[in-house]
């Protein structure tokens, strides 16, 4: 009988973090299973023409955009897709494919569901069913990722005794031990540096010091580039609802400090915040660090083929108090399970202990979501919580969340607003269940910059390509964005009324939402000018300005009832050729309003439902409806 391999390879496709967390937890969980020979590797350092080599593979895949794989799987994906490889292609291959997703979006999961339906289609064998994590569970991906996980090793365990001999070592917290990290910090002592060497990096542009930092981080691959794009500064920081209202809409105008920012309508700036200096001097002495220390990171020698590999380990030391600002999320983002894990063996006292183990245990996940994720405790406030735990540096940088670059949906036309560009935030604010006020951090920060202070802030971002593709001059438009999703669209509107100008335009019908007319009626003047007289969203142009108050009367009123009334309108200019775009909150809008324009098309075009929506998927095949939603 042919030898059997014991090789267990997983692989992971990440846009955000989220998939490598979940693989390595899948590693390590294996490798105390006894599994001899367990690799974690992103899915872009396999040759996807080795696949069939591979007994047991381990996918580990998020969903990005609108159902979107992860840009690091564009090219596995795109090998797997090629019409000459055979139904048996893979038949030597046992796969099994855990999901991240989030059941607010309408593709939910889909890198997932593509993947395993292609893989089974090429002959590849499932272990076990796809597993599918869910943002929306309260427990995050982890809620479906435990059951799932058990269920694979009992099966590996049953049909593959050799990659995993023992299940009960991996369920039982008395058979857990701690490796090293997988990082190295390696200090470099200021006494020890040349002085000049020392100035010179003081006098470092801050732009250095990110992409240095950013180039360490063992999260590193977040960021496009670790060089930030551009360094913006503030130059308006208005309020659009009113003072008085609870929600905070701002409309923000930036510029770069050196070079022209080079964007499109529909693109995207991605904005790396900062954090509250105290914070981050409160975790610098918590963990007895020395702020002032140079530092530089890399992937511990063991560790040069896992996840880790591509820290970057040839970069300038930074100081310590660098790092932690620019790369570690210590007073916002709340920890994941493991971390709660790793202190358990680091703390001295025995009850600080037992509530660690307890926390991390499959028991323990409901109490833990209640204490940690539930209430956004952060990492600071954890470890003041368990005051006898000391972790080492090398633990904290790889298990404290990474700081993560935020992303807005840019408001401006560079051609109207050259070299500027204008977002429209909602600063996010909440209070938990124990009554504890918290603030999103990137929104929070950007509302508390002063653009007339002289020496101002610089904002590290880049510019990126969203789903919203910009409509050339001729194409008629129907634009749905109720809220902050209405940013895109003051560009779109902006642009085209620019172009108005000087040629003739396709009209555009747009359909905003807010609360009430006197309180968060974003860009008010500026929407009923253009609706008005030659404005592009007039009815002169062929065009319409349609906005619902949800609130200003008894019954809700939506954006899908006031498209219902325009149905006539929408549907002639979709017989004429025009593109839809939307764009807002994930949670509901874009499947209510996708229904809506299905019931627009099934009436207007006297169809079925079904073939209204077989429609709109042409359209979306077509190139002509798009969606960017976020949370
Ligand atoms: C492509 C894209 C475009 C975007 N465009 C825009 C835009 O134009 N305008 C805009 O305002 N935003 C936009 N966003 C959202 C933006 O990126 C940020 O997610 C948002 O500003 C919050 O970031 P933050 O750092 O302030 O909050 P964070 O510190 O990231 O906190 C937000 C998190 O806090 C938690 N949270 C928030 N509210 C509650 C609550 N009530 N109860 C419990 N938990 C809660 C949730 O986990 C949430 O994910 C866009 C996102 C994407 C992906
Ligand atoms: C911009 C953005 C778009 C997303 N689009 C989808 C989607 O279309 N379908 C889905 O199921 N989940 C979607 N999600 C949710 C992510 O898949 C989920 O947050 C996941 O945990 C991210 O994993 P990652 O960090 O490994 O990329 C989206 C998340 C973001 C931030």
């Amino acid at each position: 009988m042919e030898e059997k391999s014991s090789h267990l390879l997983v692989l992971y496709a990440s846009q955000t973090g989220n998939a490598m967390d979940a693989a390595e937890r899948v590693g390590r969980e294996a490798e105390r299973g006894g599994c001899p020979s367990v690799q974690v590797l992103p899915i872009d350092r396999l040759d996807a023409s080795c696949l069939p080599d591979q007994e047991i593979v381990i996918f580990v895949v998020s969903t990005t955009g609108q159902g979107d794989i992860p840009d690091s799987m564009k090219v596995f994906w795109r090998f797997l897709l090629q019409r000459n490889l055979s139904n048996q292609w893979l038949e030597g291959l046992h796969y099994a494919v855990f999901g991240l997703g989030d059941s607010g979006y309408q593709k939910y999961n889909f890198t997932a569901k593509k993947l395993d339906k292609r893989l089974s289609d090429l002959g590849a064998k499932p272990l076990i069913e796809k597993g599918l994590g869910d943002d929306q569970h309260p427990s995050g991906y982890e809620g479906a990722l435990d059951p799932w996980l058990l269920s694979l090793w009992k099966m590996l365990n049953t049909v593959h005794p050799n990659i995993l001999p023992r299940v009960s070592d991996i369920m039982d917290p008395s058979k857990r031990s701690l490796d090293h990290a997988k990082i190295e910090v390696i200090y470099h002592s200021s006494d020890k540096m040349q002085p000049d060497h020392l100035t010179a990096y003081d006098l470092e542009s801050s732009e250095v010091v990110i992409e240095s930092a950013c180039s360490m981080s063992p999260a590193q691959f977040h960021y496009h580039d670790k060089k930030p794009q551009y360094l913006l500064h503030m130059i308006t920081n208005q309020r659009l609802t009113n003072v008085d209202h609870s929600r905070d809409v701002r409309h923000f105008e930036f510029e770069a400090s050196s070079n022209v920012i080079d964007y499109q309508v529909g693109d995207v700036l991605e904005i790396l915040p900062s954090q509250n200096p105290a914070a981050v001097d409160a975790f610098i002495q918590r963990c007895n660090l020395d702020p002032n220390c140079y530092i530089t990171v890399k992937a511990r020698d063991t560790e040069k083929q896992s996840v880790y590999k591509s820290i970057k380990s040839l970069v300038r030391p930074i100081k310590l108090k660098n790092f932690v600002e620019l790369t570690m999320d210590v007073a916002s983002a709340s920890p994941r399970r493991y971390f709660f894990e790793v202190m358990s063996f680091y703390a001295t006292a025995e009850y600080e202990k037992e509530r660690l183990q307890y926390f991390a245990s499959p028991e323990g996940m409901d109490d833990l979501y209640q204490y940690n994720q539930r209430e956004r405790r952060t990492v600071v406030e954890v470890l003041e919580d368990f005051p006898s735990v000391q972790m080492p540096f090398e633990w904290l940088v790889q298990l404290v969340p990474p700081l993560k670059t935020r992303a807005f949906s840019i408001s401006s036309s560079p051609s109207v607003h050259p070299n500027q560009v204008h977002l429209t935030v909602s600063i996010v604010s909440w209070t938990t269940p124990f009554k504890r006020k918290r603030h999103g951090l990137c929104s929070s920060w950007l509302a508390g910059l002063d653009p007339f202070k002289r020496r101002g802030v610089h904002i590290p971002a880049w510019v990126t390509r969203g789903s919203l593709p910009p409509p050339p001059p001729s194409l008629p438009l129907i634009l749905i964005g109720p809220g902050t999703g209405c940013a895109p669209f003051r560009a779109f509107v902006e642009e085209r009324a620019l172009q108005n100008l000087t040629r003739s335009t396709s009209p555009i019908l747009f359909f905003f939402g807010c609360r009430n007319q006197s309180v968060d009626f974003l860009y008010k003047n500026f929407w009923l000018a253009q609706a008005q007289d030659d404005g592009v969203l007039s009815a002169d142009k062929g065009g319409g300005f349609f906005v619902a108050f949800s609130r200003d009367q008894p019954q809700k009123i939506y954006v899908q009832h006031k498209m219902k009334e325009e149905s006539k309108r929408i549907w002639s200019l979709l017989s004429s050729g025009a593109a839809i775009y939307i764009a807002g909150s994930s949670t509901k809008m874009p499947a209510d309003v996708t229904s809506t324009l299905e019931e627009i098309i099934a009436v207007e075009n006297g169809m079925s439902k079904e073939s209204a929506a077989r429609w709109l998927r042409l359209l979306e095949k077509a190139g002509k409806f798009f969606i960017e939603a976020w949370s």
